[in-house]
């Protein structure tokens, strides 16, 4: 096992009517000037928003607010938010929402705390927030994991880039969690969310590292545990249970837990967030449900056993050891033969990816053939292309 530093600071709040909280808990901090900040029109239409204000109003807070955040959250908002808390002194940011309304806060917090720097050479690893402003969220959609992540995913349509980076600065200081928030994510969303969940702890499985069996235990466990409960709220969106354990997994699978004493890269995020820098419709979700299997039919050959644990563990395969590509394929099939229950696309073309963009898609993932994506197997921009093509 290697050596790591578990350090997950935020604070989470779990459970029904949590969000009423949200004025007293943010009182404690100490604040002056809180900026309320949120998507299109999902948690207005809910009445969240207005639930938030009353709490924020009784707990005496002054705030500001700016909406309007869009999936793939775009640094052009960033920016006016930054000089919005500028202008207005603000000290606190919330979020209410998904994981794109949670990067912009955080981004937004690091880009204010940090006046000297530009806020984009964050994303584009030109620099690194010396500080940030304090800030919490309302979880509304479970699946990014941002609520309890240390990373901050920003898109700039304009050149067709988005970018992520990790900071002990992108960690909230509290998380209100209440499923119940979440019975109102349309079907789509909602298995996005599974995919992307389950994602983030599959791909840290699939990351060198040895003799970590309790962290792969974890690890199997919340990848089962968000597939049925993703599959269940796919089904029944207000299944209580369903959305409390897809919730909790999407905070577990992202905050470092289920890569204790492995190497942490998410390479299938990689490759998903050039398809969503140049497709800025495709969410986040679907593009990975596109990319995973053709890539795990690309690399398994490079550490078989530990896919044939895989197979086993989160698929419950008995192992033919005298052909055992036979098993991990079953079990990639399985896994894909999950995403298509859920009407996610298996394929790049179904997102409507062209074939002429995936020499572009390439190059851009291994930042114009100079970086390669390092797991059990290097790829670098040859097997990078190779990938896409498959999966189109
Ligand atoms: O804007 P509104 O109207 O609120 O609608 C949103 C949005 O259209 C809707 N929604 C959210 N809560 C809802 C709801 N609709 C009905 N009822 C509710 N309760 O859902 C849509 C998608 O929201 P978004 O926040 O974009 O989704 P998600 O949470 O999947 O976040 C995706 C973003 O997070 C990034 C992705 O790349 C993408 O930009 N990621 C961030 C990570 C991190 N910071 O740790 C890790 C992830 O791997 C991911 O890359
Ligand atoms: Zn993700």
């Amino acid at each position: 096992m290697n050596n790591f530093i578990y350090d997950t600071p935020t604070r989470v709040y779990f459970g029904k009517d949590e969000e009423l909280k949200v004025g007293s808990i943010i009182k404690t901090y100490d604040i002056k000037k809180v900026l309320l900040h949120f998507g299109g029109s999902s948690a207005e239409k809910s009445g969240l928003l207005g639930r938030v204000r009353a709490s924020l109003k009784d707990a005496g807070l002054s705030f500001v607010e700016l909406g309007g955040v869009v999936p793939n959250p775009e640094l052009s908002l960033v920016r006016e938010g930054i000089a919005l808390c500028q202008k207005e002194g603000v000290d606190f940011v919330l979020a209410v929402g998904g994981g794109s309304v949670m990067d912009s806060a955080k981004d937004i917090a690091n880009g204010v705390a940090n006046p000297d720097i530009d806020v984009w050479d964050f994303s584009l690893g030109k620099a690194a927030p010396k500080a940030t402003l304090k800030k919490g969220c309302i979880l509304t959609l479970a699946a990014a994991g941002s609520e309890m992540s240390n990373s901050c995913v920003i898109s700039d349509s304009t050149q067709h880039e988005k970018r992520g980076y990790g900071s002990p600065f992108n960690r909230m200081n509290f998380a209100i969690e209440n499923p119940e928030l979440t019975y109102t994510v349309p079907s789509y969303q909602t298995a996005c969310g599974a995919v992307d969940i389950a994602m983030h702890t599959i791909e840290r499985y699939f990351m060198p590292g040895d003799d970590t069996y309790l962290t792969d235990a974890v690890a199997e466990a919340v990848v089962k545990s968000v597939m049925k409960a993703g599959a269940d709220a796919y089904a029944h969106p207000d299944d209580y249970t369903a959305r409390a354990n897809m919730m909790w997994a999407s905070s577990l699978a992202h905050n470092g837990l289920t890569d204790c004493g492995r190497v942490f890269q998410l390479t299938v995020h990689q490759f998903e967030h050039e398809v969503s820098a140049l497709y800025p419709k495709v969410a986040h979700g679907a593009g990975l449900a596109a990319l995973w299997c053709s890539w795990a039919r690309f690399v398994y050959k490079a550490n078989v056993p530990r896919w044939l644990q895989f197979a086993h563990n989160i698929w419950n395969l008995d192992i033919n050891f005298e052909h055992p590509d036979e098993t991990i394929l079953k079990a990639i099939d399985m896994q894909e033969a999950y995403y298509k229950s859920l009407s996610m696309p298996v394929s790049l073309s179904e997102l409507g990816v062209k074939a002429d963009d995936l020499e572009t898609l390439a190059d851009k993932c291994s930042r114009g053939k100079t970086r390669t994506l390092d797991g059990y197997m290097k790829l670098g921009y040859k097997e990078i292309l190779a990938i896409y093509k498959m999966a189109l």
